[in-house]
């Protein structure tokens, strides 16, 4: 079965980055002039998404207004004749998927988030985007999975290595030998295990392609590691049953989703930023020798 519809949790609080976060989705925040769901929602796209769930939280109407039109700001650019900007505008309104929304009542966590998914997802296979992570590579991550899927018929995950000292922040995989050059048969995934307690280094990051079996276990709500529903917890479960891979990614991912990724995200695409790379790269070796 063709893999054409995607999951993107959005409900998070976005408390890392109060006070921003108050009344504006942490979504909604840009990589220089781009708001990251944006990303997101373009990945998606080309990796031949077609119809995209957005699990949305309080605050989050402003996503909803990014990609419908405007026409009072369209009729002032047109009459300005400031075509590029209107091109722009247009962009994020015909993105070329279909986007539903839906809302999560209760933060109860990612697999209590996705679980919101199940009547949308129906009997298909499906993708689980998180916003917090932006990924570059010459095949979108997401398209990488999907090529697996279509090989294997089974869930995967994206992973990557982190540093040891991380993992406490990620779920992880003990990978019990690789199938193929990069693609993990996994034993178990744990959700944010101490270093002294990880079974690797082998980091689940914010792509997940999964079978539409996860939802019996989601069903249940278990509640795991920080008193929430964990969807680590679920696809652990799900991997007893029917095997689930893990494709270590091997291009470059940002993590935006705490501060310093942030900001580090901003330089990175800055300086591939057809308006700004020039001055900004210059600025940054000026400021170099002042630090
Ligand atoms: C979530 C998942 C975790 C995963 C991470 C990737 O954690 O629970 O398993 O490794 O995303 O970004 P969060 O970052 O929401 O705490």
């Amino acid at each position: 079965m063709k893999v054409r519809k995607a999951v993107i949790p959005a409900a998070g609080l976005g408390t890392r980055f109060l006070p921003a976060t108050k009344a504006l989705a942490k979504e909604m925040l840009p990589i220089v002039d781009k708001p990251t769901i944006q990303f997101i929602v373009e990945e998606a796209k080309a990796s031949g998404i077609e119809d995209i769930l957005i699990i949305e939280g309080k605050s989050k109407r402003s996503i909803e207004d990014h990609f419908d039109s405007a026409p009072e700001l369209e009729q002032n650019l047109a009459a300005k004749g400031k075509q590029t900007m209107l091109d722009m505008v247009h962009e994020t309104t015909d993105i070329g998927v279909n986007l539903f929304y839906v809302r999560q009542p209760h933060p109860l966590g990612l697999g209590d988030a996705v679980g919101m998914a199940k009547s949308f997802v129906a009997d298909e296979p499906f993708v689980v985007m998180l916003g917090d992570d932006l990924m570059r590579d010459k095949v979108p991550l997401t398209q990488q999975l999907i090529n697996d899927y279509n090989q294997t018929k089974s869930s995967i995950l994206a992973v990557k290595r982190v540093p040891h000292e991380e993992v406490g922040a990620y779920g992880v995989i003990a990978p019990s030998g690789e199938v193929q050059d990069g693609l993990y048969n996994v034993d178990s995934f744990v959700e944010k295990p101490s270093p002294e307690a990880a079974p690797s280094d082998l980091a689940i990051i914010g792509r997940y392609l999964l079978t539409p079996e996860i939802f019996g276990i989601l069903d249940q709500h278990k509640i795991g590691k920080g008193g929430e529903v964990q969807l680590t917890d679920a696809i652990d479960e799900l991997n007893k049953t029917q095997r689930v891979f893990a494709r270590e990614f091997m291009g470059e991912r940002f993590d935006v989703g705490n501060k310093f990724g942030f900001v580090k995200t901003t330089i990175e695409y800055g300086l591939r930023h057809p308006e700004v790379k020039d001055e900004l790269r210059k600025y940054i070796i000026e400021l170099g020798k002042l630090l």
